[in-house]
């Protein structure tokens, strides 16, 4: 499988912005988060782009959900790189998971029936080289963080860490709430809020923009509901390339956003 960067990308120096980075997806419950980590992650690996992509979920794991078992390769976890006494490039190589149609993308994990007890907990200082490993393993890093910054020791590192955070939330009454409840954990500077990409997820056709902006502040993105995406994740199959014409204004929109995060 393929990692670490491509030689056009090295090309692109020349020219201003280096496309990449590692960036966060964090947000309220069931706000779309794993399904915006997963397809921007699609839409950089369709140009040649080898992503990273890491699920931070030990309560759900996103393997058993993401593809049929027969789609994917390798048999390492996320949460045996974590409980490691150190963790470096290599360690990190040899836990990624891939999945068999898409070689531009390596992933990191908890696996099937895995919990927060299946291996030794962790600390901050090991997801801090975690991320550090992940640069070197992909220009392009993506964390799909979960909604517990103050019970998940690697969604409030990514949150620190990450070149940029994408704060998203639903338009309904419980993303105000988790919002409201969460942001002042994160007043301190040093989680540079200021510089969070708003976006609001699985936003419904009949979803009047100006209520959703009511509710979030201006979000800056905006993804549409996606019936591939619903079917997709209905089957088992978010993995898959998104080939329908109606997702056109979906994928538009993970476009523009990609491009915001990553430069690409
Ligand atoms: N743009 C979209 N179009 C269609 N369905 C969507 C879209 N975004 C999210 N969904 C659906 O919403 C549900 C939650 O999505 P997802 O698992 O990505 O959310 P999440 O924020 O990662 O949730 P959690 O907080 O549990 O990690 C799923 O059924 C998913 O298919
Ligand atoms: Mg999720």
């Amino acid at each position: 499988m393929a990692f670490g960067k491509r030689k056009w990308e090295k090309d692109e120096k020349a020219g201003g912005r280096i496309p990449g980075g590692t960036v966060a997806v964090w947000g309220s419950g069931d706000c779309g988060k794993t399904v915006t980590s997963i397809k921007m992650a699609e839409r950089l690996t369709g140009m040649g782009r080898n992503v990273l992509l890491i699920f931070a979920d030990a309560e759900t794991p996103v393997f058993p959900y993401g593809c049929p078992p027969s789609d994917l390769m390798g048999e390492g976890s996320l949460g045996r790189v974590l409980a490691a006494p150190h963790v470096d490039e290599q360690l990190v190589k040899e836990n990624c998971v891939f999945y068999k149609k898409n070689k531009y993308l390596s992933m990191l994990g908890w696996r099937k029936g895995e919990n927060r007890f299946t291996h030794p907990a962790f600390n901050d200082a090991r997801v801090a080289e975690l991320l550090k490993a992940a640069e070197g393993v992909a220009p392009f890093v993506i964390v799909d963080c979960t909604s517990g910054i103050a019970t998940d020791v690697l969604t409030a590192n990514a949150l620190l860490l990450a070149d940029s955070v994408i704060r998203m939330t639903g338009c309904d009454l419980k993303s105000v709430s988790y919002l409201s409840s969460q942001l002042p954990l994160l007043s301190d500077a040093k989680w540079n809020m200021a510089g969070h990409v708003k976006v609001a997820g699985n936003v419904m056709p009949n979803e009047a923009q100006g209520n959703a902006d009511g509710i979030l502040g201006k979000a800056a993105f905006r993804i549409p509901h996606s019936l591939e995406v619903e079917k997709q994740f209905l089957e088992g199959e978010l993995f898959s390339e998104l080939c329908y014409k109606e997702s056109r204004s979906f994928r538009n929109e993970i476009a523009r956003l990609s491009e915001e995060v990553f430069g690409a």
